[in-house]
């Protein structure tokens, strides 16, 4: 009997697996790089994109390479998932041409579009980046009531010997029910996230100096330093995939406590006074009452953060040991200290500070980057986790790139 040459090729039975897979994720982009990375899998695909629909326009939302990205394999991170980019959504471009068709394309050689197409290979990304595109298969992300959400777009499948192949009929009609999961998915989680935004949102709208793109990089960051510290710590890919999607909400809601400030203090423009500061310091408890239920992984986690974004690796920080948050009368007590703080607090520290830092608020300007870098340099084994410190330089052109994605045009 013919063997098959390719390595991976799998039925409908791995779909299922695999949807299931997605099917809790609650992030939406760690469901997206999970997405693509599990398409990308199941077609033993080198490369893949995934686009998202944004009014007329595709936007570039998630890309991996193996080739090209191969040397970013050891910090597994790649900054080319902060790039924006984007294109218009019409037939000309094969993505483009799959949005508006609602139709699956499978091309063998991206070189050998006939010109009667109505669409043509875009020869800038290969130009840019010396890669050789051959095989394309691209599917509409439409949820099973019919929206379209994106495009996900799989290139170069590779054999066993890791000889570039084509795509078969079978992968496109795999990938394409895998699309329907995905799309369905998808329109969940950002259901999720537009949840969450609200909810930032109302503190935000109490807070003066508190910007969503504040919260957005706050909750980039912290995944992306905990992802640098969970690979040197041996922690499972499949593990670090899992937390991230979590992480990066609860990272996201650290502030939430704030709506319970008054106003006087949370937008006196100058410094606290002792009083004041010792009542703001309540915004970490009552922000972990807001997430009460511990059978939910988001509400444990985004609890935690919000509790111990505050305290500090040398046991200063607040608001401590304080026992049972639900407890009507609570007082700061003594610091946790060290891995007493759980991890996920430890990055959120950094992550915040620094922004806090690098950004002007109504109470301070902003500082010079190079104050800051010293600063936390200054602070490692003080204020913060000096692993923590240590992955945050180690990714830091990935820290530049999300400061760059989330920039306030009135902030600075
Ligand atoms: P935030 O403004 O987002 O600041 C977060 C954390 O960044 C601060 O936590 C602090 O650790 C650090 N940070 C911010 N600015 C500076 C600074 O100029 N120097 C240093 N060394 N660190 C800085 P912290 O201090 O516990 O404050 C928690 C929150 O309380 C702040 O969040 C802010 O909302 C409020 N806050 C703190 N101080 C003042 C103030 O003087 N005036 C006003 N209006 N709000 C303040
Ligand atoms: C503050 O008290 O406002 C700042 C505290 C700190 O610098 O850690
Ligand atoms: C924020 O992080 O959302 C602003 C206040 C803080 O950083 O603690
Ligand atoms: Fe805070
Ligand atoms: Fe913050």
């Amino acid at each position: 009997m013919k063997q098959n040459k390719r390595s991976n090729v799998k039925g409908l039975e791995d779909i299922l697996v695999i949807t299931e897979r997605i099917s809790h994720m609650k992030d939406i982009d760690a469901l997206l790089d999970r997405i693509l990375y599990e398409a990308r899998k199941f077609t033993s695909a080198d490369a893949g994109t995934i686009f998202l629909e944004e009014g007329d326009k595709l936007k570039f939302a998630y890309v991996q390479n193996d080739t090209l990205f191969r040397k970013d394999k050891d910090t597994g991170y790649n900054k080319y998932l902060y790039a924006n980019q984007e294109m218009t959504i019409d037939e000309r471009s094969i993505a483009g041409y799959v949005a508006k068709t609602n139709s699956s394309l499978l091309i063998k050689d991206a070189y050998r579009i006939p010109s009667s197409a109505p669409y043509s290979f875009n020869l800038d990304f290969d130009r840019r980046s010396n890669y050789h595109t051959k095989s394309i298969l691209t599917v509409p992300l439409h949820t099973s009531l019919g929206n379209v959400v994106g495009v996900l777009q799989v290139i170069n499948p590779k054999t066993k010997k890791n000889r570039t192949t084509f795509f078969t009929e079978k992968d496109e009609l795999l990938i394409t029910y895998f699309g329907i999961n995905a799309a369905n998915a998808v329109e969940r989680a950002m259901m999720t996230r537009t949840m969450i935004l609200r909810m930032i949102r109302m503190a935000e709208l109490r807070d003066p100096k508190e910007t969503g793109n504040h919260v957005n990089r706050v909750g980039a960051y912290t995944i992306e330093i905990y992802h640098r510290w969970a690979t040197k710590y041996g922690i499972e890919e499949e593990d670090i995939k899992k937390n991230k999607d979590i992480l990066r909400i609860a990272a996201m809601l650290h502030d939430v406590g704030k709506v319970a400030i008054s106003d006087t203090i949370l937008k006196k423009p100058a410094k606290l006074d002792e009083q004041e500061y010792n009542i703001m310091k309540y915004h970490t408890i009552f922000g972990a009452r807001l997430f009460p239920n511990p059978a939910s992984e988001l509400d444990v986690v985004a609890s935690e953060i919000c509790l111990n974004h505050h305290e500090r690796w040398d046991g200063k920080g607040y608001p401590g040991k304080v026992g049972n948050i639900f407890r009507e009368e609570l007082r700061m007590a003594a610091g946790k200290q060290g891995a007493e703080i759980p991890i996920s607090s430890r990055i959120v520290a950094l992550a915040d500070v620094y922004d806090a830092l690098i950004s002007k608020r109504v109470y301070k300007e902003a500082w010079e980057e190079s104050k800051v870098l010293d600063y936390i340099k200054e602070q490692s084994g003080a204020q913060f986790d000096p692993e923590v410190v240590e992955a945050f330089f180690a990714i830091y052109d990935v820290i530049k790139a999300i400061r760059t994605k989330y920039t306030d045009e009135n902030e600075n």
